[in-house]
């Protein structure tokens, strides 16, 4: 790990910024993946079953089984890239996982703000609308997911690639699996072209 990345990961285990997730572990370690990645996937934030539990983006639920399928599908291992969330907490109601609040993402996109400084990626690929909203935040964009799906967005250091996340609830009503493998298909050609 970096100095830097190292310091990052401490700063964010010691946060307690947000209330409702002051109790909650922040899942940002060297599980998340290389620090030397093109491409960085910037998730919602941990589930209960997923990440809350494995301290791994994307691991562990529903939607990381879809994650590592999409991946899979475009030849790529998370030894290859960065996986984080734009909330770094399980956001929890009630014992069920909840959307981040406005707050919460504004909050949190400090560490990704400073993890993207950190890795310098070629290409950002926010999944959904929560880590697309942490993305405008950064940039100063207003960018939606229904307008710019599958659009490489040029900005001063990196092109951003929103796509939709690849929960349950998404590819069942949203964006089928089938659809979002064409999507993947697209993220390799901006990192390996030709
Ligand atoms: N697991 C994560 O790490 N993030 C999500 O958004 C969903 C599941």
């Amino acid at each position: 790990m970096s100095n830097s990345f190292c310091r990052l990961v401490k700063k964010a285990a010691a946060c307690r910024v947000c209330p409702r997730l002051a109790d909650q572990p922040a899942v940002l370690s060297s599980a998340n993946g290389s620090l030397n990645a093109d491409i960085i996937f910037i998730a919602e934030a941990p589930g209960r079953f997923g990440a809350g539990r494995t301290g791994v983006p994307f691991q562990g639920d529903r939607s990381g089984d879809n994650f590592e399928i999409l991946l899979k599908h475009i030849g790529l291992t998370r030894a290859e890239v960065f996986i984080t969330n734009a909330v770094l907490c399980n956001p929890l109601a009630e014992g069920n996982n909840r959307r981040p609040t406005a707050g919460e993402i504004k909050n949190c996109s400090t560490f990704l703000k400073e993890s993207l400084s950190i890795i310098q990626p070629k290409v950002v690929v926010p999944l959904g609308t929560v880590a697309l909203q942490a993305m405008n935040l950064i940039l100063g964009t207003r960018f939606q997911l229904s307008q710019n799906v599958a659009q490489p967005l040029a900005t001063a250091d990196f092109t951003l690639f929103p796509l939709y996340h690849p929960s349950p609830r998404v590819t069942n009503w949203k964006r089928p699996l089938a659809q979002q493998k064409k999507d993947f298909k697209k993220v390799l050609r901006l990192i390996k072209p030709g």
